[in-house]
């Protein structure tokens, strides 16, 4: 089986952006160091639009193949006229308002989310498939998540849309590392207590 990692930007208190998903304030903490490290390290999570400004265009995908995206993360990329926001990877959206999808790199799932998820898991590959968000298909998918890799912004929301849109659960997870930058973001890996 391979892995479903939940990769996500989040304030200290935990929150992906401000009450409406807004996270924008988050941009101020991408700096060279920082921009940098995602560039080298995680490059295939940069947007398209992003891979051609800092000059990843063929960067090679290291650690996915595959994203899932709810369509509330996904309707920030149709706002702005793209339809293929990672067309570097093979993209699913969760949806049952959008009919089919407006793009050939892009499936929508309509129905059976979960199975569809452990279909996916399932398959040969090398490369896992990373979790984009947002927070309603975090929570729903949560059981099925195996890392998370939070990158942390040093700032505190009070309020905002959580990392899990889901009921109250405990479920623990191993700290596997940190790694931590000049202007005060940390990137931390955790494991699935399975
Ligand atoms: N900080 C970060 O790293 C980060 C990352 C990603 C997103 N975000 C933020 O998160 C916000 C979006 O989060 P969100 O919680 O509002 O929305 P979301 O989880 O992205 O998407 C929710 C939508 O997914 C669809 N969906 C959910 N469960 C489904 C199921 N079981 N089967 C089929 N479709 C299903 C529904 O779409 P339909 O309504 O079309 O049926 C639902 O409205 C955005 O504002 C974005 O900025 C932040």
């Amino acid at each position: 089986m391979r892995k479903l990692t939940y990769f996500v930007a989040c304030s200290i208190d935990g929150f992906i952006g401000d009450p409406n998903g807004d996270a924008t304030s988050m941009f101020a903490y991408l700096d060279e160091e920082f921009l940098g490290y995602l560039g080298s390290a995680w490059p295939e999570t940069v947007a398209t639009q992003g891979r051609e400004q800092l000059g990843l265009k063929d960067a090679e995908n290291l650690h996915f193949d595959t994203v899932i995206q709810g369509r509330g993360s996904y309707q920030l990329a149709l706002d702005i006229g793209v339809t293929s926001p990672y067309g570097h990877l093979r993209e699913y959206v969760a949806s049952r308002s959008l009919e089919s999808s407006k793009d050939p790199n892009v499936t929508v799932i309509e129905d059976d989310l979960v199975g569809r998820i452990r279909e996916l898991k399932a398959e040969e590959s090398d490369l896992g498939i990373w979790l984009c968000g947002g927070s309603q298909v975090a929570g729903e998918l949560l059981d099925e998540i195996d890392e998370l890799v939070i990158k942390t912004y040093p700032q505190v929301y009070g309020a905002g849309m959580p990392m899990f849109g889901t009921g109250f659960a405990v479920t623990d997870f191993t700290l596997e590392g940190i790694r931590t930058f000049g202007n005060g973001v940390l990137v931390r890996t955790y494991a699935r207590k399975r």
